[in-house]
């Protein structure tokens, strides 16, 4: 597969053009080592498009990754998921359709839904023991869309931060009957297109869904895709991005989704499915000690220790994780990892599982009541607030939604009235101060 962006850039550097255009490094680094780096950066100049007006090289980078994912339409991001989401968003509200979204949401969800002023109604997830990941029961689903007369969608977050996938294609059917359109925050599911089986969510019927390239394929920071299967949508895609996004997304990051189409094209496959045979045999050798969540695979998600103090152990042997609680240890792999890599995780595991002991969990249901709404999650975002303990903070309203970050899930949403119930989960979370409004 053809990487133009990258042509288009390597041969602005070969032919050694003087650069009378921005940015104003010039290609040139104050640091040795990263010069190559910068002579890659470049901008908008003649013959390089332009992301929101695209219709030369990063119009057909996109078709290339929008035919590897099989979507109609897919477009890149520069600035993650988060752009992706404030798209999928604007879309709907240009439809005036109602907000329905599981709760399990990413901030960057909330953000949107103040700038947009959507009023969320909350379809809860069955909580055990956290919060990060809970059972979707698909009649509260149907029962929601069932009885909304407006216009809706549906938005929910698959793969979450512990590599929980929900039947998208159920979910999907649901929102169909109905006439509701099915979100897929996917940040976490870039390479699902790509499994030996493809469950990637507009595979499975989502009408949107973004993936943060960045989180699980070889691309940079902040690359992303925003990807629909309706043509109604495609060509609005780009006008929504432009109300939030920058009008100079970086090229280097768009150079690594151009890069990625080729590495898809030629390699994904071969390297998932290495990495997925060392996967599984990481989890046969731990499987009588350790406790892996199920869910997608390259999330590597420890259960039965103080994911803290597993941290510690894990990091003395030079492996670092992307996330510890007290709950949960998880790495996130990909398809680049090696199996010297693995030998180096296992021999980690191995020194970690004997320096400390597991911990006996009971599976106690959470008790996270239906929050009820003082004000809408925009006026409270926008309200004059003041931060106050957590033990004074009963009856007031949540003004800045308070995340524990990672994994990033609320526990009192902007707007809402603070319980006894949330300020014991805050508590939980280490969380001993909250924005709330004056
Ligand atoms: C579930 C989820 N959605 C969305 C995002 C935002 O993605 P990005 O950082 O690519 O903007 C994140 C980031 O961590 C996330 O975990």
């Amino acid at each position: 597969m053809n990487t133009p962006i990258y042509n288009f850039i390597y041969n602005l550097n070969h032919n050694n053009i003087l650069r009378g255009f921005m940015p104003g490094h010039k290609g040139k680094s104050l640091k040795k080592s990263l010069e190559s780096l910068y002579q890659y950066d470049i901008t908008e100049m003649r013959g390089a498009d332009s992301l929101f007006e695209a219709s030369g090289i990063i119009a057909e980078s996109e078709k290339n990754a929008s035919k590897l994912f099989g979507t109609e339409y897919t477009a890149y991001s520069a600035s993650g998921s988060t752009l992706s989401i404030q798209a999928m968003l604007t879309l709907m509200k240009w439809e005036k359709r109602k907000a329905f979204a599981v709760r399990n949401i990413h901030r960057s969800f909330l953000n949107a839904s103040a700038l947009l002023d959507f009023d969320v109604e909350w379809i809860y997830p069955r909580y055990s023991n956290e919060i990060i990941s809970g059972e979707i029961n698909l009649q509260d689903i149907e029962n929601k869309l069932k009885s909304c007369k407006e216009p809706s969608f549906l938005y929910i977050t698959s793969p979450d931060y512990t590599g929980k996938i929900y039947d998208i294609k159920k979910i999907a059917e649901i929102c169909h009957k109905y006439d509701s359109r099915l979100l897929v925050d996917n940040a976490h599911g870039a390479l699902l297109a790509f499994m030996p089986e493809n469950i990637h969510p507009i595979h499975l019927g989502a009408d949107l869904c973004c993936d943060s390239a960045h989180k699980m394929l070889p691309a940079l920071t902040g690359a992303g895709y925003i990807h629909t299967s309706r043509p109604e949508y495609a060509k609005n895609i780009k006008k929504a991005m432009l109300l939030y996004a920058s009008t100079s997304p970086s090229y280097l990051t768009m150079m690594s989704l151009d890069l990625c189409n080729k590495y898809i094209s030629e390699n994904i496959q071969n390297d998932i499915n290495k990495n997925l045979k060392y996967i599984s045999e990481l989890k046969r050798e731990f499987a009588n000690d350790i406790d892996f969540a199920k869910g997608e695979p390259f999330h590597l998600c420890i259960k039965n220790f103080n994911g803290k103090e597993f941290e510690k152990f894990m990091y003395s042997k030079k492996v670092e994780c992307e996330y510890s609680d007290f709950e949960y240890f998880i790495m996130l792999m990909s398809p680049l990892n090696t199996e010297y890599e693995y030998k180096i995780i296992s021999q980690a595991l191995r020194y970690t599982i004997l320096s400390i002991k597991p911990v006996i969990k009971h599976n106690d249901s959470i008790d996270f009541p239906e929050m009820k709404k003082a004000m809408s999650i925009r006026e409270a975002v926008f309200a004059e607030s003041e931060e106050i303990s957590i033990e004074e903070s009963l009856g007031r309203i949540c003004a800045e939604t308070n995340i524990p970050c990672p994994p990033a899930v609320p526990i009192a949403i902007s707007g809402e009235l603070i319980t006894k119930e949330t300020i014991n989960i805050y508590k939980k979370y280490g969380i001993f101060t909250v924005n709330v409004v004056k």
